[in-house]
């Protein structure tokens, strides 16, 4: 693809192929000096219009592994408060000699107007509560390295679906690698009986469960989500507490999955609500693999969108 902008729109080879030149790339990240010259002299923006962590720490160190120079662009301090727009500045960025873009924005399909209008390769970083893209493919990835095939197996989302662009991503991306996604949580932050529709890739691949032990029992993986408190408005519905009380995972909850089910979280994680302390210790909880092969699958973006898919030169 010329951009990554939705799960919605990559093939499940066009996916397949992210994971593999993202596994391949581990090894690099594994060597004594983890950088290899494959992107030497191209410049990478990363836009931030929204906080993040992960996700812009690992593309930063992604790119820089791949010895890609990175600018680091925050709406504070930049000229978005004097009021230019975000065109203007994804052109100005372009002048300065931007040769890829990646932008989190708080509007659904930002990373999409701005594809439309610039001639360079466009990341979705996250886009409002519509899609978190390179999420879903780092998921994706922690998930076949630990149980090596999608096929047949069982997905709960947990929590809230509403808000989530990692969860609208990862009930694509698990789908259209032949998973099947089931979601539960408070009932006011699950889809519509039509959003359901438009989720459901084949028949029986998604379930909207109102009852959360239905979606977590005899799940193969169980994804917990970051309740979002900042897209709620007030009051917070439900409240943290009744949250942790109704949907809170515990280790009683884990019961219900199979055995040797991994459990995720994309993060940043509210500890004691949607998961509660103990469940770090339990043994296969693989949330910083997640963080770890973040930095794999943004080098294996990175390179695929730079070198028009033809140059995986990745020696010394
Ligand atoms: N998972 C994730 O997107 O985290 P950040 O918001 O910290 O980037």
């Amino acid at each position: 693809p010329q951009h990554v902008l939705d799960i919605a729109s990559l093939s499940s080879e066009e996916i397949n192929s992210f994971l593999e030149l993202g596994e391949a790339l581990k090894e690099v990240l594994k060597r004594p000096i983890p950088k290899v010259p494959t992107l030497r002299g191209r410049l990478v923006v990363l836009l931030f219009y929204e906080p993040s962590t992960r996700t812009r720490f690992s593309f930063d160190r992604a790119a820089k592994a791949l010895s890609a120079d990175t600018l680091t662009f925050s709406a504070k301090g930049s000229s978005i408060e004097k009021g230019e727009s975000l065109l203007d500045t994804v052109k100005n960025l372009k002048a300065i000699g931007a040769e890829l873009i990646v932008i989190r924005h708080p509007m659904e399909g930002a990373p999409h107007f701005i594809a439309k209008h610039i001639n360079i390769p466009v990341v979705n970083a996250g886009d409002g509560t519509h899609e978190h893209p390179t999420q879903a493919l780092l998921d994706l990835l922690t998930v076949k390295e630990r149980l090596g095939d999608f096929s047949g197996i069982k997905v709960a989302i947990l929590g809230d679906i509403k808000h989530s662009r990692v969860a609208k991503s990862d009930i694509l991306a698990f789908q259209k690698m032949g998973a099947k996604v089931y979601v539960s949580g408070p009932a006011y932050l699950l889809p519509t009986p039509l959003e359901e529709e438009y989720f459901r890739i084949y028949p029986g691949g998604f379930k909207v469960c109102y009852d959360p032990k239905e979606a977590i029992r005899d799940a193969d993986v169980v994804i917990a989500l970051r309740v979002q408190k900042e897209r709620h408005g007030k009051p917070l519905i439900p409240s943290f507490i009744e949250y942790q009380t109704f949907f809170g995972l515990t280790f009683k909850e884990l019961e219900l999955i199979k055995k040797g089910a991994l459990l995720m979280h994309p993060g940043p994680i509210n500890w004691g609500v949607e998961l509660s302390p103990e469940v770090e210790q339990y043994p296969f909880q693989v949330i910083l693999d997640q963080v770890e092969n973040g930095v794999a699958i943004r080098m294996a973006i990175l390179l695929k969108l730079l070198t028009d898919g033809k140059t995986y030169e990745v020696t010394h």
